[in-house]
């Protein structure tokens, strides 16, 4: 384990548990899952990797931007939303402007790539328990996890200064609770409109 890898688990540690505690991202993996509440969940992580995608553009030959297929992930998520009834526009409104620096390139690679992790066990499950329901994005998605290695790997022969790994932290972090704040809104708009 690495010091920015420590730092950026303790720093997301408690919003990766309330990301998976919130509708409708609570529902993955339980008894109580819909298609509906299946389409909210693509709808926010559209918007978390359109910002990805578009912070990293131009990036291509980075080694980390290299492990994350932005552009296949993101035609695999628009290919199942065209499949799902559901939210169309996503409510994920990153606050932070990113940039190039290796801070944010690492702190997008992080979260990112670590949501394979979980997207494996994910994709698994949908398979097994819901074969009807589209699962490209989270197919794609589980193919990436194996660069998980690679990054951590990459990582530990990265000496970020303190700077550098506060703002890393500060990004990986807001991402987790952009994507819980987009998760509240699209709920709360779909309870207050039926
Ligand atoms: C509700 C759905 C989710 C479940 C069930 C889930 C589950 C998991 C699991 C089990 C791990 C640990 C994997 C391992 O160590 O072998 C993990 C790691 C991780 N997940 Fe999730 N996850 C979910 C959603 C997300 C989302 C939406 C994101 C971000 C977009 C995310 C980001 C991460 C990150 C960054 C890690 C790496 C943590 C670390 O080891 O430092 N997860 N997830």
């Amino acid at each position: 384990m690495t010091i920015i890898l420590d730092r950026l688990r303790q720093a997301t540690a408690a919003e990766h548990t309330a990301l998976e505690n919130t509708p409708p991202f609570n529902a993955l993996m339980s008894a109580t899952f819909s298609g509906q509440q299946y389409g909210q969940v693509l709808t926010v992580l559209h918007g978390f990797h359109r910002e990805i995608a578009s912070a990293m553009e131009g990036l291509h030959a980075h080694p980390v931007v290299h492990m994350l297929h932005c552009d296949t992930i993101l035609q695999a998520l628009e290919r199942d939303r065209t499949t799902i009834t559901g939210p169309q526009a996503s409510p994920f409104n990153f606050p932070l402007s990113l940039s190039a620096c290796r801070a944010d390139v690492l702190a997008c690679g992080y979260v990112w790539l670590g949501s394979s992790m979980g997207g494996k066990m994910i994709a698994r499950w949908l398979s097994q328990q819901h074969p009807h329901q589209p699962t490209a994005y989270y197919a794609s998605l589980a193919a990436c996890s194996k660069n998980w290695a690679e990054f951590r790997r990459y990582t530990s022969g990265i000496q970020l200064n303190e700077s550098e790994t506060q703002r890393c932290c500060l990004v990986a972090k807001t991402l987790f609770e952009e994507l819980r704040s987009a998760a509240n809104k699209l709920t709360e708009h779909l309870t207050e409109a039926s």
